[in-house]
């Protein structure tokens, strides 16, 4: 891994906002005392965004959402669009995360519309890509990851390609506790940044990063960040207990 890595926590549908500002409150504390060399970002629920982003108004902890929608505004009853998430002061937000894919049916072309309207609105993007276990077993894997990829990135301008990270997210390694094989895990990330300089030109992924996710905590981080294509990780339970996080942090930060 060449660049700063980047640790981003998802906590999808857990906290509420007393929770959300009481763990910021230990992340800022941390973060003030020990400066880690990484970069930090908490995907939070809607009700805790405002929370979190008055709280990290001064430091460099970048606080994101975990979807929206691609149309501006208008009769679109229980959506939340990228540029209100643009306007309360959001750094990024998540999209194409393999449970919005699974269980509210989106598709690779809505998760294009919204991947373009989050950055036109100025936010960062996560872009979620992953295989299923059947897929996998199928061997498909990689015409999957690079068709999710190049449909999320169509009419992506290159010179946004800085406000982009994908983050390679095998569905079955999600919560079971199994991650992938690490040479597979840098043959994906590898393959990712290289789709995207066939996109592009030669060279065009050095902006973007490319992220792990799927399983990851303290005590496989090491050799997930240990391969030169992997540029982060996104975590999920691992990221919801403070101290674990911390742990997390305190060693990303050591091992660039
Ligand atoms: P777990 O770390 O709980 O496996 O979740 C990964 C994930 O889905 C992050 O977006």
């Amino acid at each position: 891994m060449l660049k700063k890595p980047l640790i981003i926590g998802n906590w999808k549908m857990n906290k509420t906002p007393e929770e959300s500002d009481d763990f910021l409150q230990k992340v800022l504390d941390y973060e003030a005392e020990a400066k880690p060399n990484c970069e930090i970002a908490v995907s939070v629920p809607f009700i805790c965004l405002s929370t979190c982003i008055d709280k990290s108004k001064s430091s460099p902890i970048k606080i994101g959402a975990q979807n929206c929608y691609f149309e501006e505004n208008g009769a679109f009853t229980g959506e939340i669009s990228a540029s209100m998430l643009s306007r309360i002061g959001a750094d990024f937000v998540i999209l194409g995360h393999s449970e919005r894919r699974r269980y509210f049916s989106e598709t690779s072309e809505i998760i294009n519309l919204k991947v373009r309207s989050a950055i036109k609105n100025g936010l960062d993007v996560v872009i979620c890509v992953g295989e299923s276990l059947s897929e996998k077993e199928k061997l498909i894997a990689d015409e999957i990851i690079l068709m999710q990829t190049k449909i999320a990135l169509f009419g992506v301008d290159i010179n946004s390609l800085s406000k982009v990270s994908i983050a390679y997210e095998p569905l079955w390694a999600i919560g079971s506790g199994d991650i992938e094989k690490i040479e597979k895990i840098n043959e994906m990330c590898e393959k990712i940044h290289r789709v995207v300089d066939q996109i592009y030109n030669k060279g065009a992924s050095a902006t973007m990063k490319v992220l792990y996710g799927g399983s990851v905590n303290i005590k496989n981080l090491s050799k997930i960040l240990s391969k030169a294509n992997t540029d982060g990780v996104l975590i999920g339970s691992a990221s919801l207990v403070s101290d674990e996080f911390l742990k997390i942090i305190e060693f990303a930060s050591k091992h660039t």
